[in-house]
């Protein structure tokens, strides 16, 4: 079978990662025990997932002209997603400042820099849409860029997968063109009072597992149990995987996801975590 043509619009980040051994109350100074950069960013992650996880992968958004940029860029290419419509714009590159505490847990600030810019999409960022299986969003850019795209997916036939992290409120028209709401159990209560609209609903559960309500049916997957060292980045890798197994072969989508999402917990760092095809694929039989 052809790979599930995936098209993400979204953020790119530079993740500035602290580990602490608990997180600081306010006005307190805590020691860390270690710190790294590497690449993040929802939607960047998200489509470095789909493509280790078998997608072929045009990412639309927005790097810096700054050194992060650059390094945000090589990192897309090296994992095989098409960058052409990754835009340079003047200014710094978006970042997060990370901390992860020693049960794995995270808290994370974006300052948007860059992601802020994707105000527009180009003839060509929308025949990538139009041609694509998938579009995958969240919402660390322009809601209105977001709205444009997921409109012009419905009207092409494109499913459209949202993510609404981090949280907010999403206008009717957005609502009307998503196919597939993936949500943890946080943001399912935020957004209660419209998730019933959607067609599939997707609600991630951590370590355990996931549940996948559509119109009609509901599923449950379990989580392969692992030693977490970081989780983050576990939702956006579950994210990606789910979206190109949607495409493969549906009815194992849900697990396929949580195996991938587990797998990137036992890796530190949110790109560079999620799990190739094979890893997943090895897992899922092996836990089957
Ligand atoms: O989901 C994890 C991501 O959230 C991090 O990579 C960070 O950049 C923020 O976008």
């Amino acid at each position: 079978m052809s790979q599930p043509r995936i098209v993400v619009v979204g953020s790119v980040n530079m993740d500035l990662t602290s580990t602490v051994s608990r997180f600081p109350v306010p006005g307190e100074t805590l020691l860390g025990t270690a710190f790294a950069t590497a690449a993040g960013g929802k939607g960047s992650n998200q489509a470095i997932a789909a493509a280790k996880a078998g997608g072929d992968v045009i990412f639309i958004g927005a790097v810096g002209d700054d050194g992060f940029g650059r390094e945000l860029r090589q990192t897309l290419d090296s994992a095989g997603v098409d960058t052409t419509l990754l835009r340079t714009v003047n200014g710094p590159s978006g970042v997060a400042a990370i901390t992860v505490d020693a049960r794995a847990e995270n808290s994370i600030i974006v300052v948007a820099g860059a992601n802020g810019s994707v105000t527009e999409l180009t003839d060509s960022d929308l025949d990538a849409i139009a041609n694509a299986d998938v579009l995958l969003c969240q919402l660390e850019i322009p809601l209105a860029t977001v709205v444009a795209a997921a409109k012009h997916a419905q009207l092409n036939d494109t499913t459209v997968i949202l993510n609404p992290s981090p949280v907010q409120d999403l206008p009717n028209t957005l609502i009307d063109a998503v196919g597939i709401l993936i949500v943890n159990q946080t943001e399912v209560e935020q957004l209660s009072s419209i998730t019933d609209r959607v067609e599939h609903l997707v609600t991630t559960l951590g370590a355990g597992g996931a549940d996948l309500r559509s119109r009609g049916s509901a599923v449950h997957a379990d989580s392969p149990k692992v030693t977490p060292v970081d989780t983050t980045g576990a939702g956006d890798a579950f994210t990606g995987a789910f979206a190109v197994e949607w495409i493969l072969d549906r009815s194992r989508a849900l697990h396929f996801a949580c195996v991938a999402g587990s797998l990137a917990t036992t890796v530190p760092g949110a790109a560079a975590s999620s799990p190739t095809r094979t890893a997943i694929e090895d897992l899922l039989e092996s836990s089957a």
